[in-house]
């Protein structure tokens, strides 16, 4: 686990985040009917090299590509291809990048075109859960507020929480110490302290929490086949609110380039 110690060590996760962001961003604007995901694949490890980063799932342990797509019932880990999105599919993005030694990660979900209610609301909930499970990670609380905070509101909703893959620290390792499930008991897990950098992810789904994962070895599907979404930030716990380093430039800079 990292605790950040230097202004050049969150410098560098800020640098590396912020690269993920903004392809995220480039991607979902590039998403409509009829792309492949392929191509968005290609796009994403384009960008990361043109930014002297590089792809971080990208060979880690064996995953073939730089993005992974998921599309509707694809919980995580969707190997890009020639599959292409139509109209009321979700797709999940989600990227990660090493640069200077240090890791960014993130995942949006993302509607292809219109979709119907009950996909906007999945949608809307698990990116709610993931703004709710931010906001406790700060000093002074514990590692299973953050997932209790997804896991209520999830549920509340009507939905439930993926519960065989978890969040995690992330710094110059893109899988660190400590695992964060998606649900648990407020109040008990390791405190929480300053310095800490966590990827907190969200996997919610439309129906049951079960999952499988296909013959590819790499595709987790729901076990129902019902939709599942995904939206995943990189923090820092600091000593006030926690930094959300995967954002994305100020609007300005994308027009620019
Ligand atoms: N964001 C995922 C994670 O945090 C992606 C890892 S996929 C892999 O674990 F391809 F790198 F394995
Ligand atoms: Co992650």
């Amino acid at each position: 686990m990292i605790i950040l110690k230097t202004p050049q060590e969150i410098e560098f996760l800020r640098q590396s985040n912020r690269i993920v962001a903004d392809v995220l961003v480039t991607l979902r604007d590039l998403i409509q009917p009829g792309i492949t995901t392929k191509e968005l694949d290609q796009t994403a490890e384009d960008l990361i090299l043109n930014n002297g980063a590089v792809p971080a799932f990208k060979g880690y342990m064996g995953y073939p590509a730089a993005l992974c797509a998921s599309v509707n019932e694809e919980v995580i880990h969707g190997i890009p291809g020639p599959r292409r999105v139509k109209t009321g599919d979700i797709v999940s993005l989600d990227l990660g990048v090493k640069l200077n030694g240090y890791y960014g990660d993130a995942t949006i979900t993302v509607p292809v075109g219109k979709v119907n209610k009950e996909t906007e609301k999945l949608l809307r909930v698990t990116e709610m859960a993931l703004y709710e499970a931010i906001k406790m990670a700060r000093v002074g609380n514990r590692l299973y507020d953050i997932s209790y905070a997804i896991q209520s509101l999830a549920e509340s909703n009507g939905f439930s929480v993926v519960r065989d893959f978890v969040g995690h620290g992330i710094g110059r390792d893109l899988h660190e110490e400590p695992q964060i499930p998606n649900l648990g008991r407020p109040g008990h897990g390791p405190r929480l302290k300053k310095g800490m950098v966590l990827a907190i992810e969200p996997m919610v789904n439309q129906g049951g929490w079960q999952i499988k994962v296909l013959p590819d070895k790499w595709t987790v599907v729901t076990a129902d086949g019902k939709l599942s979404a995904h939206f995943e930030h990189t923090i820092a716990i600091t000593d006030a609110e926690p930094e959300i380093l995967s954002l994305p430039s100020p609007v300005e800079e994308h027009q620019k380039s």
